[in-house]
């Protein structure tokens, strides 16, 4: 499931009226990079948790026909094939989270569609992931692997430290065993370095820990509050993860994973290295 009914305040005003997660990365807006993760990882379905407000979610991943006909009659055929396949990328359902709640909430939002047998892989379309294999393939392998729930890790400065859940974890990884989780540690509290980013496997445990989690830190449900229970009964792994995890949440991170990814795309790359020359050429 991917939880995309957040306000996106820390990139206002850009996000006044367009959703956080179709600023565009490079080609595309920032959720389809993380569909596309998703399919690359074996994934064909997907619930998208929206809110009111947020259509151009939907409208983006609906087949457009009629476009796609003018595209091919005015010759870009190239084109015209890969709108059609934006509509065509996975089985997509779409659910309203109708106040931003939280994390947690979102996840609560999705999970009568997501039924109560299978853990459920969870995709926050504000990260993006740049490597090889993809990141949710690799929590996807540790979970085959342990059929415990799984957290993304990255090691994170002390400094920032406390923008993120942090795990203690147990063993030499880059599997760890996560014996419990804080959301958002003050530095001198953290219990280790490593962050948790944004993709999960989730168990079915974890969902019925939700469902009777209460509000916690900023008022919000807090995914990593109900996390924590079955942390500390041995059922969570946390995979430090390798590749590199890209975030658009705010004007700054954009705009540096912007420069990320059009710097090495191939056709994008030497028209924006030119322009950068030009630039420091004129002083300005
Ligand atoms: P963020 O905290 O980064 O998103 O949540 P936000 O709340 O939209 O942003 P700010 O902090 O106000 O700037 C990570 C992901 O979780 C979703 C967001 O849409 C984003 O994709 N989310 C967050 C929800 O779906 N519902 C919520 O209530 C909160």
């Amino acid at each position: 499931m991917v939880p995309a009914g957040g306000l996106g305040t820390r990139f206002l005003p850009a996000t006044k009226a367009l959703p956080k997660e179709m600023v565009p990365v490079g080609d595309r807006p920032a959720i389809q990079w993380g569909l596309e993760e998703a399919v690359a990882s074996g994934i064909h379905r997907a619930v998208i948790v929206t809110a009111p407000g947020k259509d151009l979610i939907r409208a983006h991943f609906t087949p457009d026909p009629s476009l796609e006909s003018l595209l091919s009659e005015r010759g870009n055929q190239e084109m015209a094939d890969r709108v059609r396949a934006i509509g065509h990328l996975l089985d997509l359902e779409f659910v309203e989270q109708l106040q931003p709640l939280g994390l947690g909430h979102a996840v609560l939002c999705a999970a009568p569609s997501l039924g109560t047998e299978e853990a459920v892989a969870v995709l926050l379309p504000d990260d993006l992931f740049s490597g090889s294999p993809p990141l949710l393939a690799q929590l996807l392998q540790a979970h085959t692997a342990t059929r415990c729930t799984v957290l993304a890790l990255r090691r994170c400065p002390r400094d920032q430290i406390s923008r993120y859940g942090v795990a203690t974890v147990e063993g030499d990884g880059p599997v760890f065993k996560v014996s419990d989780v804080v959301e958002k540690p003050a530095p001198e509290d953290a219990p280790s370095d490593l962050a948790i980013m944004g993709r999960y496997i989730l168990t079915q445990d974890v969902f019925r820990a939700l469902a009777t989690t209460g509000p916690g830190a900023l008022g919000e449900i807090q995914l990593t509050d109900a996390i924590r229970g079955a942390a500390r009964s041995g059922q969570v792994v946390g995979v430090e993860f390798s590749g590199e995890l890209l975030d658009v949440g705010t004007l700054d991170s954009w705009l540096a994973t912007n420069a990320a990814v059009v710097w090495r795309d191939p056709e994008l790359g030497p028209a924006l290295r030119a322009r950068v020359a030009e630039l420091e050429a004129a002083g300005s």
